[in-house]
């Protein structure tokens, strides 16, 4: 089990490159998969958090070890070891300095590399190897190497080739990690060598084939997992590795075209090659096509950006996230499936493609047996098969023809569960909570591409998320009740970790008697008490002149939520040029005020049904005397700080799902 849990609390998540956004998705049985981050927090708004900038930049790997409190970090020529539970915590953090060598440095420019990026030592692997030592890796400015790291003294006892291990590019697509004492990765590690999944320590270590069917192509790794399928198995099954990336697609079908395809690929734990045919190569490697598209349009997302897998009591019950993209560079457009791998066994299960003609096809001819590509099991050993040395030749030579399975692994529910029109996702960490009405939820906390390149580790008994940037790593704390003002915010927020306690949004977990909290998660809306009058909100009386331009301000927090406005009780309808007004996201704008526009304004943030006031005007247009031309004056009945000067004569376009930031102010 230990390795199960190692394994959650190592999945890294890269957010990107500049992303200043991590955006929180509640998401109820109800909510529409063209989703809309409700809120949006900005990385500069988090930069209250504990935090942590070392004297390197490019802070890539991350190794969280619970049990001791302890965040290692990987950066460039540099690898830090900080308290986890409070990042900031200088006292005990310590840097371990891994620079390549400046005759390195040299060879690296002569290769033509860029000196201010690429020919430095980017740390790309760290991992716990045995009770006392760490394994690290880094590209060295190309020419990776790997080390011992002694954990008790936090210095390095001995340093080896890193060539097969790690990528030479640290910008290469790739992932890693140690089980057991053992080392698998996979990456294209040369620019010119084509990519390989490996088992690369203790000898004899284990790659995939390419001759005469090449089984990887081009593929960019995300991410991997490894599940312990072994344990209560009613079949003697293996524990197996699971790897997941995009790569070119060969078998262009009728309903595809496209050039790229997202996949999973798996192996076997006990897998030890064959003895003649498929020597010290994978005899369990198979791969199948995850697919994450809406039925009924054309619209394919095959660039699969990264991978999140939950824990669950059985692999059959486990479900991972993808987040993909559109191969079309200029269109962006992401999406989150969702995966069981139930679905994954049975597309591992099902029939194998094959290859004729240079063509793709499935495969309707007889399967050898002990089936091809399946792990060593009680039937194998019953026919005193006992690895998968053993396995005779027509069963390695049909696995190594066939590597491709023909049933594409489609989403849970058959579409994504989220949609966004407006922006390239790149990662994605899941917490899953029950809520106050004792239903699971699960938390997406994504990144999206705009700027820096961050990653994060998502950690569970923290409960905080570690986000790193170029130049530092921030702690953020999972959710941000107190961010939420009222008790409709609150509820609208569906945030399954906060619930409002009458006077505030509180934490649920922090909060001794939760039954008493008002949260709904599924709807969103129930439980507060309408609010019928202005009550508290903001109020002031505007005198303008006829003829002006005139911006009623009303600033929405919610992404989700309408301005709705009301003019003497009387909703505005047709926002349109014609009638004089038009709404955006920060207000309303009467356009050549009139005299008989003169009245009581409201305005409200509808959501999920209901209104919510959020600003109160009285506005008098008065006639435009000959003297007084262009001034316009108000007078108040509110305290000053509730006023803005309004001049304005332009709303910004309502560009809707990213213009508005929210503001957690405090960590
Ligand atoms: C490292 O960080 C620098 C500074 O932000 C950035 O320009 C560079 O591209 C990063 N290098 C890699 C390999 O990510
Ligand atoms: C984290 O450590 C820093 C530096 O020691 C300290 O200033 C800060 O208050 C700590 N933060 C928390 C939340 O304990
Ligand atoms: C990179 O190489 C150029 C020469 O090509 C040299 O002038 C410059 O100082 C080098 N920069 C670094 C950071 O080594
Ligand atoms: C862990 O591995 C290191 C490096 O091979 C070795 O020196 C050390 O003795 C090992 N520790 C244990 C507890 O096996
Ligand atoms: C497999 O294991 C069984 C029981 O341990 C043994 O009798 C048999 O000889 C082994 N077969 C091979 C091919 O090694
Ligand atoms: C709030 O108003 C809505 C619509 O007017 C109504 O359906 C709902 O029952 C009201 N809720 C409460 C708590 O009064």
């Amino acid at each position: 089990m230990m390795g199960k849990d190692k394994q959650l609390n190592k999945l890294l998540v890269l957010i990107g490159y500049v992303i200043p956004v991590i955006l929180c998705y509640p998401f109820g049985a109800d909510l529409d998969i063209i989703a809309t981050p409700r809120t949006t927090v900005h990385f500069k708004d988090l930069l209250g958090c504990n935090h942590f900038h070392g004297a390197a930049l490019n802070y890539s790997s991350l190794l969280i070890e619970e049990g001791a409190g302890v965040l290692y970090v990987g950066a460039r020529e540099a690898i830090y070891k900080l308290d986890s539970a409070n990042i900031s915590n200088s006292n005990v953090s310590l840097t371990l300095e891994w620079a390549a060598s400046p005759e390195q440095k040299k060879q690296c420019l002569s290769k033509g590399k860029n000196n201010q990026t690429e020919c430095y030592n980017h740390v790309r692997f760290l991992d716990r190897y045995n009770d006392t030592h760490l394994y690290t890796c880094g590209t060295h400015a190309f020419r990776p190497r790997c080390a011992y790291i002694d954990v008790a003294q936090f210095t390095f006892v001995r340093f080896e080739e890193g060539k097969e291990k790690c990528p030479y590019d640290p910008n290469k697509g790739y992932t890693g990690f140690i089980i057991d004492g053992e080392m698998y990765s996979a990456s294209q590690y040369e620019f010119r060598s084509i990519p390989d999944i490996r088992r690369n320590f203790p000898f004899p270590n284990l790659r995939t084939d390419d001759s005469p069917t090449t089984w990887l192509m081009e593929s960019d790794f995300v991410g991997s997992a490894f599940l312990r399928e072994s344990i209560n198995s009613s079949i003697g099954d293996d524990d197996k590795l699971y790897f997941f990336f995009t790569e070119r697609n060969a078998e262009p079908t009728a309903h595809s075209s496209q050039t790229k395809v997202a996949r999973v690929a798996r192996v076997c734990k006990g897998d030890i090659g064959g003895q003649r045919t498929l020597q010290r190569k994978w005899t369990s490697f198979l791969k199948a096509r995850l697919v994450c598209s809406i039925p009924d349009y054309e619209l394919q997302f095959n660039i699969l950006r990264s991978v999140f897998v939950l824990g669950g009591s059985s692999t059959h019950e486990r479900v991972f996230y993808g987040i993909f993209g559109l191969e079309w560079r200029n269109v962006k457009m992401s999406a989150v499936c969702q995966y069981s791998f139930r679905d994954v066994q049975a597309a591992f299960d099902g029939p194998f493609m094959e290859q004729q003609d240079s063509k793709w096809r499935e495969y309707t001819g007889k399967v050898p047996d002990p089936r091809p590509g399946s792990c060593i099991t009680d039937q194998h050993r019953s026919l005193l098969i006992n690895s998968s040395r053993d396995l005779p030749d027509n069963t390695l030579n049909f696995v190594r023809r066939h590597p491709v399975m023909s049933k594409e692994i489609k989403p849970v529910g058959g579409r994504p569960v989220l949609l966004q029109r407006n922006a390239d996702y790149t990662n994605i960490a899941v917490q899953q909570t029950v809520g106050l009405d004792g239903l699971r939820y699960d938390t997406l906390f994504i990144g999206t591409e705009e700027g820096w390149l961050h990653r994060a580790v998502k950690i569970r008994e923290r409960n905080s998320l570690y986000v790193s940037a170029p130049t530092g790593l921030v702690q953020v704390p999972l959710s941000y009740c107190e961010r939420y003002t009222s008790c409709f915010d609150c509820v609208f927020a569906r945030d399954p970790h906060c619930g409002w306690d009458g006077r505030l949004c509180v934490e649920v977990a922090s909060y001794a008697n939760s039954s008493s909290l008002i949260q709904d998660v599924q709807m969103g809306r129930r439980g507060c008490t309408n609010i019928t009058s202005d009550g508290f909100v903001p109020h002031r009386t505007r005198t303008v002149m006829a003829g002006d331009d005139v911006l009623l301000q009303c600033e929405i927090r919610s992404n989700l939520a309408t301005p709705q406005w009301t003019l003497n009780g009387k909703q505005l309808q047709g926002y349109d040029i014609d009638f004089g007004y038009r709404t955006g996201t920060d207000g309303l704008l009467m356009i050549n005020a009139q005299n008989q526009q003169s009245g009581h304004y409201r305005c409200y943030a509808a959501e999920n049904d209901v209104w919510v006031p959020v600003r109160s005007y009285i506005v008098i247009v008065q006639p435009v005397s000959p003297r007084a031309s262009h001034s316009s004056g108000y007078s108040s009945v509110l305290p000053e700080r509730f006023f803005t000067t309004t001049t304005l004569p332009t709303l910004s376009p309502s560009s809707g799902l990213w213009s508005s930031s929210i503001l957690p102010r405090r960590c």
